[in-house]
């Protein structure tokens, strides 16, 4: 099957005792078994429910994996992955990925004894450099939030094969209909369900899944003994998401790419970040490893002090953090969704305090040009134009 279909029949797709064609939603916490000790398929549903479980057997399926987990929100797929990690273990990590991985890894996980390396992940010599006799893993994003910095996932997973080190993969900003990090050599891939896969703004969810069954038997003890999991509503809602994948991302990119052009042509923006500019650093890996480009653009001014008041100006375009909603929503990193991550920090992987993310929705793209040019009208300045 190809994967707008599996979108849609993938993993359990009808309720194998009905024969709904949408799962129903089991709102149960436990299952009536016939005798002491002999459970059935289900016990409790922290363990298992099976609304989650056709949810989590569709990420398995689309990106890959020998099982999936679903999780209260992408933090906790996030964190039941870390949690494979001993005191003493050493990561090396993306210096541009989500705040929130950041601040889960200092403050959360950095205190019980792991320690990590932020490092570029594009430049063989600094993961060479960032290796130790205790590094475990490598975690990267591609495309990372906010730059859009693309990571040759097939090489740099090759380079981490053979120092022994699990590849993470957050595959949240590509999602498994443009880009599947498990094919490319990744042993896990996370993803917030709450952006692109659920796609409507309307829930907080995570997923994680991997085609190792050792890796899997891991992470889904963590998911029953730390107990993150996703209910029965929000496993419902997420898989109703995921079937219209397809035509979402296909809409989000064709706007993207506009918008992206519209920008790149514009007096008032200093820099566009967006992998299909021919300028962008990771084009060819990104056109190689990616089924398209994606809805994330990020950009800078030409005058970084006017940055809240263009954001504030705009009347479509929703000032919001998360991305990956059918709205365009727009946020300034720095501020906003990376706040967490200390400016020197920031800065030296290139989030500069003017750097504006956009997720392009799916509106009318005029509609979507019009709104920003009249927040650009509102800020234009004759004299830093370019
Ligand atoms: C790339 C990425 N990964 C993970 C997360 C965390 O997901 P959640 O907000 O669902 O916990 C986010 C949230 O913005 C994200 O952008």
């Amino acid at each position: 099957m190809h994967l707008s279909t599996k979108l849609i029949h993938g993993g359990i797709s009808e309720d194998p005792l009905t024969g709904a064609v949408s799962v129903p939603i089991y709102q149960t916490s436990t299952y009536r078994q016939k005798k002491v000790g002999q459970p059935g398929d289900f016990e409790y549903s922290r363990s298992g429910n099976p609304t989650r479980l056709a949810l989590e057997e569709l990420i398995a399926e689309l990106e890959g994996g020998v099982k999936g987990f679903a999780f209260g929100s992408g933090l906790a797929a996030i964190h039941a992955t870390l949690s494979l990690f001993q005191p003493g273990d050493h990561l090396i990590l993306g210096d541009d990925v989500y705040g929130g991985t950041f601040r889960l890894l200092e403050h959360v996980f950095k205190p019980l004894g792991l320690s990590y390396t932020m490092v570029d992940s594009r430049e063989l010599s600094q993961l060479e450099d960032a290796l130790t006799d205790h590094t475990k893993a490598l975690y990267l994003e591609s495309p990372s939030n906010p730059l859009l910095k693309i990571i040759d996932l097939e090489k740099i997973a090759a380079w981490a094969k053979e120092h022994k080190l699990i590849t993470i993969v957050d595959n949240t900003f590509a999602t498994p209909y443009l880009q599947q990090p498990l094919a490319l050599g990744a042993d896990i891939v996370l993803h917030s369900g709450t952006k692109y896969l659920g796609g409507h703004s309307d829930l907080v969810a995570g997923l994680a899944t991997t085609n190792k069954e050792e890796l899997a038997e891991k992470i889904g003890f963590y998911q029953n003994s730390v107990g993150g999991v996703l209910g029965p509503q929000d496993s419902w809602l997420l898989q109703r998401g995921i079937k219209t994948l397809g035509v979402r991302m296909e809409a989000h990119q064709k706007n993207a790419e506009t918008i992206a052009n519209y920008l790149a042509d514009h007096a008032d923006v200093a820099k566009v970040y967006y992998p299909s500019l021919a300028d962008h650093p990771g084009h060819e890996i990104a056109a190689k490893q990616m089924r398209g480009f994606g809805g994330m653009v990020a950009f800078e001014l030409v005058n970084e002090s006017k940055v809240s008041e263009f954001v504030e100006a705009l009347k479509v375009i929703t000032l919001a953090e998360s991305l990956g909603g059918v709205e365009s929503l727009i946020e300034v990193p720095a501020i906003m969704t990376h706040a967490s991550i200390p400016k020197e920090k920031r800065e030296a992987s290139g989030i500069k305090d003017g750097l504006i993310r956009l997720s392009v929705g799916i509106e009318d793209i005029t509609d979507l040009k019009n709104d920003l040019e009249q927040a650009f009208t509102g800020v234009h300045d004759e004299e830093t134009a370019k």
